[in-house]
């Protein structure tokens, strides 16, 4: 996901130098290309061969050693990066870049760059309590510098605290994040309803269905990727939580319901993909029924359509709905967004085995209340998240 990416990575002096090693290896499997300065102390470290040889680029260390006469190396490093990571960021290192000082190839060059900032800090925990390192991470902080947390932990130095240099991963993340971000939805709330629901019968048991929860989990990243402030409310999955997304788990339709309707009125854009139950037991047990002889009849009773309770009480929302369906889909589907009072549906054909509900692959049709209709060919669920974002937002900028 940095895909073409130009990272500049600066290696200040400390034992985590070991970890940057590997943080120069995650960041060019992510695709991003990675040159690398270091100061003297770093490689009293590690070697700058290591970060060569891991990075397929020359290493810099020192601002008159000039590679290519044509260039001025600190300038043209500077010009180059889309983005520097500092990692890790000794308290000596902030405390130079705090005060303007420019002694060395990295501070330099960090002088001279107008790319965003990355700053993953690892020092030993009184280091990093200390006022002047605090006082120099604000000053930073306040200029655009953005931190990346030390963790908690076991340090060199003998102490447990903070001052641990976050993992290469975690960094590799909250690069990516940032990174697929845009600002085409910025200021935009958007609530993605997911998975399925869980009607309990008695404290052991339920009744459910198939729907994984993917699609909309799909959404919620893609609609968060546009910038827009996103909750996502979802039954129970085995999904992970996509970043900058926030999650409101639920367990049945009711609840569902509730926590949809007490959200509805500030949102700008709402995607039912949750496969909603529509009748639950009429009858909760409060405890677990034991097996008799004779058969065992449950009654259930009709639960709320969330989607048709929103299409009748909707104003400045865009509202989409999805329909599962096994046969006559088209027609089900114009009928649902007619009734349902929708914007748009999206029309999911659930009896095909390699689309659907557990599938990683989707297929489907988009559908506008003004009678357009767009089918999305199979793809990961991701991609075809992207293309009914992009659908919506055609939508919602027409007007
Ligand atoms: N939906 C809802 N509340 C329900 C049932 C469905 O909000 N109680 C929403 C789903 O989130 C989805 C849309 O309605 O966006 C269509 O769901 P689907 O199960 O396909 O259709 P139903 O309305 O249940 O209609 P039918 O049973 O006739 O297929």
């Amino acid at each position: 996901m940095l895909k073409g990416k130009k990272i500049l990575l600066g290696v200040s002096g400390g034992i985590a130098v070991y970890k940057a090693v590997a943080l120069t290896s995650k960041l060019t499997q992510a695709g991003a290309e990675v040159k690398v300065i270091m100061t003297d102390h770093a490689a009293e470290f590690v070697t700058p061969l290591t970060f060569q040889a891991i990075s397929r680029n020359p290493v810099y260390t020192d601002t008159f050693d000039e590679k290519d006469p044509a260039k001025i190396a600190h300038i043209d490093l500077a010009d180059w990066a889309d983005l520097v990571v500092l990692a890790p960021a000794t308290a000596n290192l902030l405390g130079k870049l705090a005060n303007g000082i420019a002694d060395d190839m990295l501070t330099t060059t960090l002088l001279a760059t107008e790319a965003d900032i990355y700053v993953a800090p690892a020092m030993n925990v009184h280091m990093y309590q200390h006022p002047a390192v605090i006082q120099n991470m604000t000053a930073l902080a306040a200029w655009g510098y953005r931190f990346i947390e030390p963790g908690d932990g076991y340090l060199a130095c003998g102490y447990v605290g903070k001052g641990r240099l976050e993992e290469p991963e975690q960094i590799v993340r909250v690069l990516e994040k940032d990174n697929n971000r845009s600002n085409k939805w910025a200021g935009k709330k958007v609530l993605v309803t997911a998975g399925p629901t869980r009607e309990p019968i008695d404290p052991v048991r339920y009744f459910t269905n198939y729907s994984s929860g993917k699609m909309g989990y799909a959404l919620a990243q893609k609609a968060a990727e546009q910038g827009a402030e996103v909750y996502l409310v979802s039954g129970p999955t085995h999904l992970t939580v996509p970043p900058l997304v926030e999650h409101i788990p639920v367990t049945t339709a009711q609840e569902m319901f509730a926590e949809v309707t007490e959200r509805f009125a500030e949102m700008d854009l709402v995607i039912k993909t949750a496969a909603v139950a529509d009748y639950r037991p009429k009858a909760v047990l409060d405890q677990k029924m034991k097996k008799q002889k004779q058969e065992w009849s449950v009654e259930m009773e009709r639960n709320v359509d969330i989607l048709q309770y929103l299409g009748e009480h909707k104003q400045q929302q865009f509202l989409v709905g999805f329909a599962a369906e096994t046969q006559d889909i088209k027609n089900y589907g114009k009928d649902k967004l007619e009734r349902k009072h929708l914007d748009a549906i999206v029309l999911n054909d659930v009896s095909r085995r390699d689309i659907g509900f557990d599938s990683d692959q989707n297929e489907v049709i988009f559908m506008t209340k003004d009678g357009t209709e767009q089918a999305i060919k199979q793809a990961s669920k991701l991609e075809i998240a992207e293309q009914v974002i992009g659908l919506i937002d055609d939508q919602i900028r027409k007007g």
